[in-house]
Formats: structure tokens, C-alpha cells, sequence
């Protein structure tokens, strides 16, 4: 049975602490020369562009023994309207799983209903689960625990907004986020969440957000894909900039996080994101360790 990672839900609360104690082992470097994924081919899709998660899975694949093939749908014959399922069934006889950074999270739900190999998804319009791996580990790894965190996301309820509020409810960190009225985080995504358990409250003021907050998160205003909405997301998003004012709400040892990439000085000061509260090249860092121990446990058997 082929076992997928769509969203964070995927993986169990258990699962999740064995991938994040993995991944600081793999950090650490232990098991540095063994090579579990040998002789797999691992495709890469992406139909947005990426650093971090491109590299990132490139360098883990071929750090577990196993090869990367990377490809865009203007190289591949889905470019030129060759089905998404089509696509799938051909890649499925070639490859051992494969990444999907695309639009609509539609399009990675249809490749793996007609793929019989994992699918993995490196960010849909709707969510970023893969970073929000990477975020629990870095929020293990700093504050030594998950559970009980309190964690305040300040701006747009995109997919890494969607990730983190599945992450809390599968977790038990509790989660402010502050939005502008009809940016809010996905309602199925935030009912689920809550249905589990999931302490998740929507603010309107950044600074009731982040008051005792242990860790303070922000993303782009504008996503990839929105880029007509700029002007407006802009000016609609001005309050919840994440600026040294800001972290004067928040305890004095809080740590700022960001998925990367960022707009400086738009929803994050160079003042704060260069500054000592900051974690976020760690935070992209770990997305390696992060995803080999998702690539060992979703492959290894
Ligand atoms: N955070 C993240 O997914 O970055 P990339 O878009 O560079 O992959
Ligand atoms: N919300 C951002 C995340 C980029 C990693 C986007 O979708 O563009």
C-alpha cells in the first residue's frame, strides 16, 4: 500500500515525533554513509519555481543513495496537455515516488488516485506540509518540547498558515493567528483541526497575537499565483508586519520563524529577520533533515 504525505494530517502525532527525533539524528550525522533509498529514482515535479524545497529534496535523495529527476511541465509532455493521470500512470512505471510543488491541491489529489507510488506534496495552493515538518523540528530542537507552545502566526491563512493549524492540532501547540477579516486560514482545514483537539484562535491584532507568544511566525502576503492581488494584499497587510514593536509583545526569549522566501521589509523588518530572535536558516535547513526522515519513513521497508 502506497503511503502519501498530501497534507500533515497523513502522518500520526506519533509518527510525526519518531520523523522529528530521526531528523535530528540524521543532523547529527548518524547514519551518515549508510544509503537506505539505493537504486530508487525519486522524480521531482514542480510546477512553481523553488529553492529550498527543490535543493532540499535534491540533496537528501541523493544523500540516502537514491537518484532525483527533476522536471517542469513545459520539459514533460504535461505541458503540452498529456493528462495529469496519464502522467501519473507513466511516471508510476519509471520512479519510486515523486514531489509535487503545483496549483491546485486538486491537481496532487488526481496524480495520486491514478499513481501507484507515493506522492508528496513540496507545496500545494493550499498547503506546505513538508515545511511544516521542518518547522516542528525546529520548534523541538529550540524550545525542547511542541506540545504546549504557543505559537502566533501574523498574516495571510495561506498554505503554511493551513500546514501550521493542521500541525496544532495534531501536536497540542496552541496557535494565535492574526489576519485581516477574510484572509483567514482554510475553514474545513481550521474545523478539522479543532475537532482534534487543535487551541486555535484568530485575532485581528498582531500585538494580542503575540503577547507571551514562545514562537512568532510569518509568511509573504502574497503567494505565488496571486500576484494580481499584490497591490491590495499590500496595503490590507501593512498592520501585521513582524518588526522589532512587534517582538515587544512576545517573552524576551521568543524566536521568530519564517518559511523563506521573505519580502524584507514587507510582512518582516531586516531588522528582525537578520536579528537574534531569528531562526529561519535553521528553519530552512532542517528542511533536509526533515524530508530524509520522511523519504526513509514513507520508502524504507
Ligand atoms: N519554503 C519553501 O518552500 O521555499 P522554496 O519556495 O524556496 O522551496
Ligand atoms: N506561501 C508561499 C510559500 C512559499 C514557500 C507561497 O505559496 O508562495
Amino acid at each position: 500500500m502506497k503511503r502519501d504525505f498530501l497534507r500533515l494530517w497523513d502522518l500520526s502525532a506519533d509518527e510525526i515525533d519518531e520523523l522529528i527525533e530521526r531528523a535530528i539524528g540524521l543532523k547529527r550525522g548518524e547514519d551518515a554513509q549508510k544509503c537506505p533509498l539505493i537504486g530508487r529514482s525519486i522524480g521531482l515535479l514542480f510546477e512553481k519555481p523553488s529553492t529550498r524545497t527543490r535543493i532540499s529534496f535534491e540533496v537528501g535523495i541523493y544523500q540516502l543513495g537514491a537518484q532525483a529527476v527533476y522536471m517542469t511541465p513545459s520539459e514533460i509532455q504535461l505541458g503540452r496537455g498529456e493528462t495529469i493521470e496519464d502522467t501519473a500512470r507513466i511516471l508510476s512505471r519509471y520512479l519510486h515516488a515523486v514531489v509535487i510543488r503545483t496549483f491546485g491541491h486538486d491537481r496532487l489529489v488526481r496524480f495520486s488516485s491514478a499513481s501507484d507510488i507515493p506522492v508528496i506534496n513540496g507545496l500545494s495552493d493550499s498547503h506546505h506540509p513538508c515545511q511544516a515538518l521542518a518547522d516542528l523540528m525546529t520548534i523541538k530542537e529550540k524550545k525542547g518540547r511542541i506540545k504546549g507552545i504557543k505559537v502566533a502566526y501574523i498574516g495571510d491563512g495561506n498554505n503554511v498558515a493551513n500546514s501550521l493549524v493542521e500541525a496544532a492540532g495534531r501536536m497540542g501547540f496552541s496557535l494565535n493567528i492574526a489576519c485581516p477579516e477574510g484572509y483567514e486560514p482554510d475553514a474545513d482545514v481550521l474545523e478539522d483541526a479543532r475537532d482534534a483537539g487543535g487551541e486555535i484562535i484568530i485575532l485581528r491584532d498582531p500585538r494580542e497575537a503575540a503577547g507571551r507568544a514562545d514562537v512568532i511566525y510569518t509568511d509573504v502576503w502574497v503567494s505565488m499565483g496571486q500576484e494580481a492581488e499584490m497591490e491590495q494584499k499590500k496595503q490590507r497587510f501593512r498592520p501585521y508586519q513582524v518588526n522589532a514593536q512587534l517582538l515587544g509583545c512576545a517573552r524576551s526569549d521568543v524566536i521568530v520563524m519564517h518559511c523563506l522566501p521573505a519580502h524584507r521589509d514587507e510582512e518582516i523588518t531586516s531588522e528582525v529577520i537578520d536579528g537574534p530572535s531569528s531562526v529561519v536558516f535553521e528553519q530552512a535547513e532542517n528542511r533536509l533533515h526533515a524530508q530524509k526522515a520522511l523519504l526513509e519513513m514513507i520508502l524504507s521497508h
